[in-house]
């Protein structure tokens, strides 16, 4: 394996993120110091993915910390929901700064200090952050247990859409770390990676991912997927979540839910993989979550360079939403979630 990059580390205060925007050519980094810059870092997309959003949130709560000299219910809710406001549909966000928000509280009842607090929150952060790593290795085994299971252990061909693999979610990733999992155990004969327009998070960096990890891939359009299923023999999708809700319905990026109906059409079992902290069981179906718009220009250009007339508007959502009936599966760190029905979800997640 080539020398990972590591998208996210917290080093004595500063929270010091790869700029996604220029991967793969280019590895820069940019230092968020207060709650501001992780705000930026997150809304302008330099960290994205949904788990390694969460964790800027958990961090940037700490940043916040640092600068403060005492704390009000109100002062921890504002900058709690200033990160919130960052990006709306990734429901990792919200949830770690909520846990954030629980410990700076329990703490202040307790009677500590902010020095204290801030260092407490630290190392909540980062012992969570090695549980996101063992939770992706539980995710991977299930996965790869569930395979077996259908297809023995013959080499498989796979499919995976926008990007979640450790630039996204953590050491190993989700539905990558599953495809990194199963290509370690020479189960992986191919895997088609959609570019993920517009922001091709696909192209740039699921194949970035695939690249360090020397797994057998191609890069595809979304608008190929039909004739892949047709004729390309795959065995199975796997996906990431941005937001699971308790039916089951799930949003993730603007693709997903045509792949799930595609793959429903050739009988081609279709997977989302996940943490427990991207489930919102407050909601009862997809219809209630808000999906991100992003600006045109994602469309309209490429880079900095103007593609369509000037006359042109364009419309980018940046999510979807698929319904339940078509995902074959849901795996979490707690388990295979099949068939998705609300109460099997309930009792697995157990949120
Ligand atoms: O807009 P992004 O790049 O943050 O979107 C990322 C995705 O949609 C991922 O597939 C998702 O967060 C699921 S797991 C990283």
């Amino acid at each position: 394996m080539n020398q990972r990059i590591n998208p996210l580390v917290w080093n004595d205060g500063v929270l010091r993120l790869v700029d996604q925007r220029y991967l793969p050519h280019t590895i820069n980094y940019i230092d968020s110091k207060n709650l501001e810059d992780a705000h930026m870092a997150i809304k302008d997309m330099v960290v994205r993915g949904a788990p390694l959003i969460g964790f800027s949130a958990l961090y940037g709560m700490a940043l916040w910390l640092k600068g403060q000299t005492s704390l009000t219910s109100d002062s921890i809710t504002q900058a709690r929901k200033y990160l919130e406001s960052a990006r709306p549909t990734a429901v990792n966000l919200a949830y770690e700064a909520s846990r954030a928000q629980k410990l700076i509280e329990a703490s202040l009842s307790e009677g500590m200090k902010v020095a204290d607090i801030y260092d407490r929150l630290v190392n909540f952060a980062n012992q969570e952050m090695i549980k996101l790593g063992n939770d992706n290795l539980e995710m991977a085994k299930t996965a790869a247990k569930h395979l077996a299971e259908l297809y023995g252990d013959r080499p498989l061909r796979l499919m995976t859409l926008c990007n979640t693999g450790f630039l996204a979610c953590g050491p190993m990733g989700t539905a990558l770390g599953v495809i990194s999992h199963l290509n370690q155990l020479k189960r992986v004969e191919k895997v088609f990676a959609f570019e993920t327009r517009p922001y091709l998070q696909g192209s740039r960096l699921t194949a970035f991912e695939l690249c360090q990890e020397n797994v057998p891939h191609q890069i595809v359009v979304e608008g190929a997927m039909s004739y892949l299923m047709r004729t390309q023999k795959i065995d199975a999708i796997f996906i990431g979540a941005d937001r699971i809700v308790a039916n089951g319905d799930t949003a993730n990026k603007v693709g997903s839910s045509s792949l799930a109906i595609v793959a429903s059409h050739y009988k081609v079992p279709f997977f989302v993989v996940a943490p427990v902290s991207s489930f919102d069981t407050s909601l009862e179906s997809g219809d209630q979550i808000e999906v991100e718009m992003r600006d045109p220009k994602e469309i309209l250009c490429l880079k900095e360079q103007r593609i369509a007339p000037n006359e042109s508007d364009a419309f980018n959502p940046s999510f979807d939403i698929t319904s339940a009936a078509h995902i074959e599966g849901i795996i979490c760190e707690n388990g295979l979630i099949s068939p998705v029905t609300k109460s099997k979800l309930l009792s697995v997640v157990n949120l």
